[in-house]
């Protein structure tokens, strides 16, 4: 089959042609976003595939049908770029590649961790300027911390195996508990609650309509002071100007950020750029805020099975078989 893959990224070209060497498919690579300027580089192609930063909105998925795409493939987990209810009205099959490597996100989560409350990031640049000085080092045990997560399906569920092997206390926040969880002894509880009780919050579910600014000024006033806040998830978790506010304050002691509202910044080489981004600049501005620009799944693994599963969701398709993960319009 043809498709028009978008945003592709030097990193994920050999990892996509070595995964299409048993489907065959005629794969052509655009290095452009998808949006409504250059969707119709996809005429003709009955498949189009998509990146978290291409723009899936009506007007552009109605461009797309129009050219006579059928299938848009994501390469992702998260699909809240996707107007699902456009999609379905015009016939468009949506496909996403559920789960690729929890492990990933969940042990990028603790290198956010780690770093922010060791200070390991300082600590490099300190030692090659030959300061051996410890004065703005000092962290704290993770061995007795209560850590919160939000969301335990594949990811939230991996990183509190993990946190628990640090000897933290887990507590969870999630309308569907996790069965795994559950028997490991992870203690489920309300938001406020997980907000009152909590050293260390980490954000591992989806973004949607009861989860977005899930972390706003009402939910940071119940949080301790000093809490440390990871966000491996979607930046729109979080209500960023209220977060820049406690951490003025000094409410929010601790900020890891791999993922942020404003995602277009991501992704792309911008030294030589003025950040227009007044937000994004107030954030780089403090000491204790991390902040990556979504690298949280990058790993080989992930990236071999995300290459595998997009182009065997693509071959399901084409076959129409059962095989191929799509999103319930
Ligand atoms: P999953 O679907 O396995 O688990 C999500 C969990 O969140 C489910 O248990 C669900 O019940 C729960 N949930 C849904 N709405 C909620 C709410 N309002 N409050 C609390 N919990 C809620 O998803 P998975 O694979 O664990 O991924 C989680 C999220 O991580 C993805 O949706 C995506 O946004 C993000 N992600 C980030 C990556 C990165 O590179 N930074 C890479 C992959 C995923």
């Amino acid at each position: 089959m043809k498709v028009a893959i978008f945003s592709t990224k030097d990193f994920e070209k050999p990892f996509l042609t070595a995964a299409n060497q048993s489907c065959q498919h005629e794969l052509v690579f655009f290095e452009a976003l998808l949006n409504e300027q250059t969707a119709v580089l996809a005429a003709g192609f009955p498949a189009v595939s998509c990146f978290v930063t291409d723009n899936l909105s009506a007007p552009v998925l109605t461009i797309l049908a129009k050219n006579g795409t059928s299938l848009i493939a994501l390469r992702s987990a998260g699909f809240n770029h996707v107007d699902l209810a456009a999609a379905k009205n015009l016939s468009l099959t949506v496909a996403r590649v559920p789960a690729y490597s929890p492990y990933s996100v969940a042990e990028f989560a603790v290198g956010l961790i780690l770093t922010l409350n060791r200070k390991i990031h300082r600590a490099y640049h300190l030692v090659r300027e030959h300061n051996f000085l410890l004065t703005h080092l000092l962290g704290f045990d993770l061995h007795g911390k209560t850590v919160g997560i939000i969301g335990t399906g594949k990811i939230g569920s991996v990183f509190a195996k993990i946190m628990q092997g640090f000897g933290c206390n887990v507590v969870a926040f999630d309308p569907f508990p996790n069965d795994e969880c559950l028997k490991r002894g992870v203690q489920y509880m309300t938001l406020n609650a997980l907000c009152q009780q909590s050293d260390i919050i980490s954000l591992h579910c989806p973004l949607n309509d009861t989860s977005h600014h899930m972390i706003n000024e009402q939910t940071i006033r119940l949080m301790k002071p000093g809490v440390m806040v990871i966000n491996t998830g979607r930046g729109a978790l979080i209500d960023t100007k209220a977060i820049i506010q406690a951490l003025k304050n000094k409410k929010i002691g601790y900020l890891g950020m791999d993922v942020y509202e404003e995602e277009h910044l991501f992704f792309q080489d911008l030294s030589e750029t003025i950040i227009q981004d007044d937000v994004f600049a107030r954030l780089q501005t403090f000491p204790n805020v991390i902040i990556t620009g979504h690298q949280a799944f990058f790993t080989q693994e992930a990236l071999t099975n995300i290459a595998a599963v997009t182009l065997g969701n693509i071959t399901a398709f084409e076959h129409g078989n059962a095989e191929i993960f799509t999103i319930p319009l």
